[in-house]
């Protein structure tokens, strides 16, 4: 009885509201306009009955509990930046250097997170970044982001290095909102065939990845002599595609060398890795051939604005180039027909020493003028680092790492826990900060510190 007391005092004191106890406080706050109000009272009633999240709230320890939950090389392959990771570090910078300056007395008592994309209404001004290999953090990979997000109504960017086909992820998402992103490699057809299965499989939109002609010098991968995709991690949307089986016919597998244990290693992950029996796999020539062949025509160092113009002639849906940094590129792909920008160094796995993508967004966002949506990733890390970079005028972000590490820790569950704090930090800064929806934030919430 004196703990049921107890816990009531608690209620009403942590949150305001005088509480009977045979009712959940969660149930008294309303999930539609309140949501962080509401995430904050699951999670500490939860802690009355003394249960910890999983999933850590701080992205520090989010970082930190999945590294100790994933192998060495999978982690170094998602933390891992370029070079001496100096943009990795500058993105979070950026940041930091713009501080909220909160207005009171605006009575933001309901509050309205939602944002609307491409004439679909979205109930948080945030996606989930296409990343490759996921299956290296959980094997729940793609597919139990792609659950989450369709929980949260969060659009997830397939990645055209996914672990599962596009169909499948898209199946698994049922009508949730699905963009695909693609990468050209040496063949405008495979291109082709990949926006084509995106569309079939109902993608709303598509990203043309700009800044991944050649992959980054990654030190932490290159000290591990460790790449997914030549163990045929990764390359599910080329192995599932009819183009590429068909090149695949005429590819001279590699020999696969004097055995060691290393190499029979690499050539059982190999076997499993490709569709099909991993058994019948193991005699069969084909996986070693399709990591090959997925070698040599991966990436496209000579992609160019014809191929911008290819895209656009390919297909109806909106495109977006994601990696623009500078005004100028920014212009230019207005010209070319592009319906939306990403303004983005890759969270700083390509060009060490690249600048912030946040600092590269109000000249971005001017030189568009409002005429396409201008979203924003790179180092968004919580509520506040999405009201920062909505106040500098980008329609919405892309979640990356944060939603790996989840995974990486619970699974499908981890990635729904990373969406529903995101939710509830942005919308306790929005209110907080005195604005009392998306529309309210302006540049005037902002203040650049030395
Ligand atoms: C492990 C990993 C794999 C990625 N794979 C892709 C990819 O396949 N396609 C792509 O466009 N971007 C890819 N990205 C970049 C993300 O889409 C996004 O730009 C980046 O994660 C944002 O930085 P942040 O995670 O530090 O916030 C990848 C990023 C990581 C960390």
């Amino acid at each position: 009885m004196a703990l049921v007391q107890g816990s009531a005092a608690i209620r009403t004191l942590a949150f305001g509201v005088p509480a009977s106890d045979n009712r959940d406080l969660s149930a008294e706050i309303d999930e539609r306009t309140e949501y962080g109000r509401f995430r904050q009272a699951e999670i500490y009633l939860a802690g009355l009955r003394g249960r910890r999240p999983r999933v850590p709230a701080s992205p520090v320890e989010l970082e930190r509990r999945a590294q100790k939950a994933m192998s060495r090389e999978g982690f170094a392959y998602i933390a891992g930046g370029a070079g001496i990771e100096s943009t990795v570090a500058a993105n979070r910078a950026a940041f930091e250097r713009w501080r909220i300056v909160p207005r009171f007395l605006n009575d933001v008592s309901s509050r309205d997170t939602s944002v609307e994309l491409f004439g679909r209404r979205l109930p948080t001004p945030f996606l989930l970044a296409p990343i490759g290999v996921l299956e290296m953090a959980h094997r729940d990979a793609d597919v139990g982001a792609g659950r989450a997000a369709a929980s949260a109504g969060v659009p997830l960017v397939i990645s055209s290095q996914a672990s599962y086909p596009m169909e499948e992820i898209a199946r698994a998402m049922r009508d949730g909102p699905r963009w695909y992103q693609v990468y050209f490699s040496f063949s405008n057809e495979l291109a082709r065939s990949f926006v084509r299965r995106a569309e079939a499989c109902g993608c709303e939109a598509i990203v043309l990845t700009l800044d991944t002609t050649m992959l980054g010098w990654r030190l932490r991968d290159l000290d591990l002599a460790y790449l997914p995709f030549i163990l045929g991690k990764g390359i599910a949307q080329y192995v599932s595609d009819p183009e590429f089986q068909r090149r695949l016919d005429d590819v001279e597998p590699p020999s696969a060398g004097r055995p060691n244990l290393a190499a029979i290693q690499a050539l059982y992950r190999l076997a499993r890795a490709y569709p099909g029996s991993t058994w019948r796999n193991l005699f069969s020539p084909r996986p070693r051939a399709a990591a090959r062949l997925f070698m040599q025509l991966f990436p496209r160092p000579s992609l160019n604005w014809d191929d911008v113009d290819f895209l656009r002639e390919t297909t109806r849906l909106p495109i977006l180039l994601k990696g623009i940094l500078h005004p100028d590129d920014a212009r230019r792909a207005l010209d070319h027909g592009v319906d939306g920008i990403v303004v983005s160094n890759h969270g700083g796995r390509q060009v060490d020493g690249a600048l912030a993508s946040l600092d590269a967004l109000p000249g971005i966002v001017e030189a568009v003028g409002g005429r396409i949506p201008v979203l924003l990733d790179s180092g968004i890390r919580g509520g506040a680092d999405v009201f920062k970079a909505v106040a500098l005028g980008a329609r919405a972000v892309l979640i990356g790492r944060p939603y790996c590490y989840g995974l990486a820790i619970a699974g499908t569950d981890g990635v729904s826990e990373v969406i529903r704090n995101m939710h509830a930090d942005f919308d306790l800064t929005m209110g907080l900060a005195g604005c009392a929806s998306v529309d309210a934030i302006g540049r005037e919430a902002l203040v650049e510190s030395a």
